[in-house]
């Protein structure tokens, strides 16, 4: 089968380096990919986010499969596009990624149909969010509803900077529109974890937990990121948590988006929040969760094809897969100064060393003259499996040490700073 992979970072790398696996896929391709993914697939330069021009190139070359893996394309309706196509699409249709599209629906959709979540209130209007800061008092948590890159949430340790953080994002339009609507709700303390789920209108599977690792610097200070590294599987997702959030949560969300007319085929990401009264999803997400797909997929024993093609078809309790039994750890080496500021164009030494001894994906990067070099916030994703936890996390250190490249940036704690 010929298949494409949309997108460009660290998680559509493994996607594709899991793809590649298969012996079904004959022919791989990734738009619009990097110069790590290029070792997978060939790149193709059409932008994820174009949605016509995806759907052109794909009908064009005669891709028998497409793999949409960001969020952007999948609340564009890249999928909903590319079946009307008559091209069969991995992803969830538009009217499913609105979970992760819009935190109002997705708070209403848990409200409705008792999913544990952070007690909430959503408002357009900002005297009346003012006024709910301050019934409510601090610690308050403040969030954008629409898409913001992950950095549209400010969990406030007081009353005036939740109100500030309202105000910027209702008045100032920091976030632009996706700032009109807000979501002030309730402080959850407790381990965060990731569970990816696979979807497929009716039954869901989750794969081996994780954990994301969202701020920049060690002991999980400075700014939030898009995640410097992640474990899989963090050991306080005990069988009796996995078993509660099966029944409370995996399960009715799935049946919930059911019943709601928006059948979900796909990647659920659920970001639970480990609490004293229990597991609560604190987000969705509509997809892979990065850099935790690179740890997750690294532990999947099991033709990735299929189970993209059961969650199309609907026949996700009938494919054969397992986990191995074994532990992982994606190290992320960023540029100084990600998530705010920072150079690109570096050349990138000791790859092929690292390479011996783990999977390197490439998040950013490109090829220039012939020489590997940085092309984004978070370069590369050192991923390195062991029989234990500790001994996962020793190995992806251990092999990113001879890669270099001038500012790098990447946090020693990952596996350590829960
Ligand atoms: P989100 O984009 O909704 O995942 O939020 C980003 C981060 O903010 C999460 O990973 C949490 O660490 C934190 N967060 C979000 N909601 C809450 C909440 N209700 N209570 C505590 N922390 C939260
Ligand atoms: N690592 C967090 C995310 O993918 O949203």
């Amino acid at each position: 089968m010929k298949v494409l992979v949309v997108g460009s970072g660290g998680r559509e790398h493994a996607i594709c380096w899991k793809l590649a696996q298969s012996p079904k896929v004959t022919e791989l391709y990734c738009a619009p990919g990097n110069a790590g993914i290029a070792q997978a697939a060939r790149c193709v330069d059409v932008k994820a986010t174009d949605v016509d021009g995806m759907v052109n190139w794909a009908r064009d070359n005669a891709m028998d499969f497409v793999v949409v893996a960001p969020d952007d394309p999948l609340a564009l309706g890249m999928v909903d596009a590319l079946e009307a196509a008559g091209i069969p699409a991995f992803g969830p249709r538009k009217n499913a990624a609105v979970i992760e599209a819009s935190k109002a629906f997705s708070k209403e959709l848990m409200k409705k149909h008792r999913i544990p979540t952070a007690k909430y209130e959503t408002f357009t209007e900002l005297d009346k969010a003012l006024a709910y800061i301050e019934a409510q008092g601090a610690p308050i948590v403040v969030k954008a509803d629409g898409l913001a890159l992950g950095k549209g949430v400010v969990v406030a340790a007081t009353v005036d900077e939740a109100k500030t953080a309202a105000r910027e994002m209702m008045e100032d339009k920091k976030f632009g529109e996706s700032g009109s609507t807000v979501v002030i709700e309730e402080c959850m303390t407790g381990p965060e974890i990731t569970v990816l789920a696979f979807a497929d209108g009716e039954h869901v599977r989750p794969m081996v937990p994780s954990q994301d690792h969202k701020r920049a610097c060690d002991g999980n200070k400075g700014p939030n990121t898009g995640g410097m590294g992640a474990i899989a599987p963090p050991p306080q997702y005990t069988p009796e948590v996995a078993k509660r959030c099966m029944e409370e949560i995996f399960q009715p969300t799935v049946a919930a988006l059911k019943a709601e007319g928006r059948p979900f085929h796909g990647v659920i990401y659920f970001g639970l929040m480990l609490t004293p009264e229990g597991p609560k999803v604190v987000e969705y997400n509509a997809r892979f969760g990065d850099p935790e797909c690179q740890a997750v997929l690294s532990l999947l024993d099991g033709d990735l094809l299929d189970i993209f093609t059961a969650c199309r078809e609907g026949t996700l309790d009938q494919v054969d897969y397992r986990w191995k039994e074994q532990a992982a750890c994606c190290l992320v080496l960023a540029s100084g100064g990600y998530p705010l500021e920072y150079k690109k164009g570096y050349p990138i030494s000791g790859l092929d060393e690292a390479g011996r001894s783990a999977v390197v994906f490439h998040a950013g990067t490109t090829e220039k003259d012939g020489q590997i070099v940085t092309n984004g916030g978070r370069v590369l994703g050192v991923t390195a499996l062991g029989d234990t936890l500790e001994q996962a996390i020793a190995n992806a250190y251990a092999a990113a040490k001879p890669i270099s490249f001038p500012d790098m940036h990447f946090r020693t704690d990952i596996g350590h700073a829960f």
